[in-house]
């Protein structure tokens, strides 16, 4: 059994005061770079946090879904202006840009060159992971996931220098997270744990990480969408599951359900929370015969009593369809795609790095019948 995740947590309502000492102290930067977007800048979080700082550059044009021709511009710019720390500030897709661009600073060429596992020969450059969503993970895992625009394609680059070196995570940046992020982030949170306890590389440490993120998002996840601004206790127990659940993933896997999230989210620029929301009870419909036993237990955990693993089951994937309902996920037949596609993303599914560690195995046709099954439900 293995288990490694080198990344410092620093976790804690109010924590981001302390960046100026973590930055200063801890880093001894005299020269970081800032990655962000632009959502996290309307809603007044770069102003605070640059309050605290002395005037640092600041890189703040990270899209959902980050492209490469994005992450290859905030490369050319640390090669300008070297830094010696990158700050990644935002959801997912910043602090994966964040960690591309920290690997761009102290490595030659394109982003794209780099697409799989250590194809790095110098060390990127620290990152100082801020997520200021409740589902990324990627503040504690050693991937950074960026779009292929003309391949139609999601690169994951890999390392084990990758890891940020500190994850500084504070629950109150959430206040400002609108109800509709809330929902897509913390489902994709859910769905992190969930096929980190069922994906085939789990092992006891995953399994405890992964069982107890599900316990605290399903706890707090509909009292944070209904008011996270006032309520201290929910975006807490929420943003402890985001890490517990990337903690689990980061040394077990994910499976169908984010195959299925990655080949939408490259074709249609469909947000990665949201595409794995729509298509999570439908890949655990599909995973039953295999993960009949571990999802009784979920069920189990978050307070659901089946009278035998079937049950149970059958009463968690109810439970995560009528989550879905109350926190207005849209179906997979809103987001209107031509079925003459379907073959085209169960091809990608299927080829996608985590598909053999989803818990029953999944070929492309396997995926077009789950894709034929979202479409008409
Ligand atoms: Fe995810």
């Amino acid at each position: 059994m293995l288990y490694h995740m080198p990344t410092a947590i620093i976790f804690g309502a109010g924590k981001v005061s302390e960046l100026g000492g973590v930055v200063q102290g801890k880093f001894r930067s005299s020269q970081p770079l800032l990655i962000t977007d632009q959502g996290v800048f309307k809603a007044g979080i770069v102003e605070r946090i640059l309050s605290d700082l002395p005037a640092i550059p600041v890189f703040d044009e990270i899209e959902p879904n980050p492209k490469y021709s994005t992450v290859n511009r905030g490369g050319a710019i640390a090669r300008q202006i070297k830094p010696d720390l990158v700050i990644g500030l935002g959801g997912g897709s910043v602090l994966d840009a964040a960690k591309a661009v920290a690997l761009l600073a102290t490595n030659p060429g394109w982003i794209e060159e780099y697409e799989g596992r250590e194809r790095y020969k110098n060390p990127p450059l620290p990152v100082l992971a801020i997520p200021t969503t409740c589902g990324t993970g990627s503040e504690v895992t050693w991937v950074s996931v960026v779009t292929h625009t003309e391949k139609r394609f999601k690169m994951s680059i890999k390392g084990s220098r990758m890891y940020p070196a500190v994850a500084l995570v504070d629950p109150d940046l959430l206040m400002t997270l609108p109800p509709h992020l809330i929902a897509s982030t913390g489902l994709d949170a859910l769905t992190h744990g969930l096929e980190a306890y069922t994906s085939k590389p789990a092992n006891f440490l995953t399994d405890v990480l992964a069982l107890e993120a599900l316990r605290l998002i399903f706890r707090h996840l509909t009292e944070a969408h209904r008011d996270i601004k006032n309520n201290a206790e929910a975006r807490e127990g929420l943003m402890l599951g985001s890490l517990l659940a990337g903690m689990a993933f980061g040394n077990s896997d994910v499976g169908a359900i984010h195959c299925l999230a990655e080949s939408i989210g490259s074709l249609y620029d469909t947000p990665h929370g949201a595409a794995n929301a729509i298509f999570l009870p439908h890949v655990m419909e599909f995973n039953l015969p295999a993960a009949r036993e571990k999802y009784a237990v979920v069920a189990a955990a978050v307070g659901l009593e089946g009278a035998d693993q079937d049950n149970a089951s059958h009463l968690l994937i109810q439970k995560i369809k009528g989550l879905s309902r109350l926190l207005s996920i849209p179906s997979f037949r809103d987001l209107g795609i031509p079925e003459g596609d379907f073959d085209l993303i169960a091809q990608k599914s299927f080829e996608n790095n985590s598909n053999p560690s989803n818990a029953r195995e999944a070929t492309a046709k396997d995926y077009l019948a789950i894709l034929k099954h979202a479409s008409s439900g």
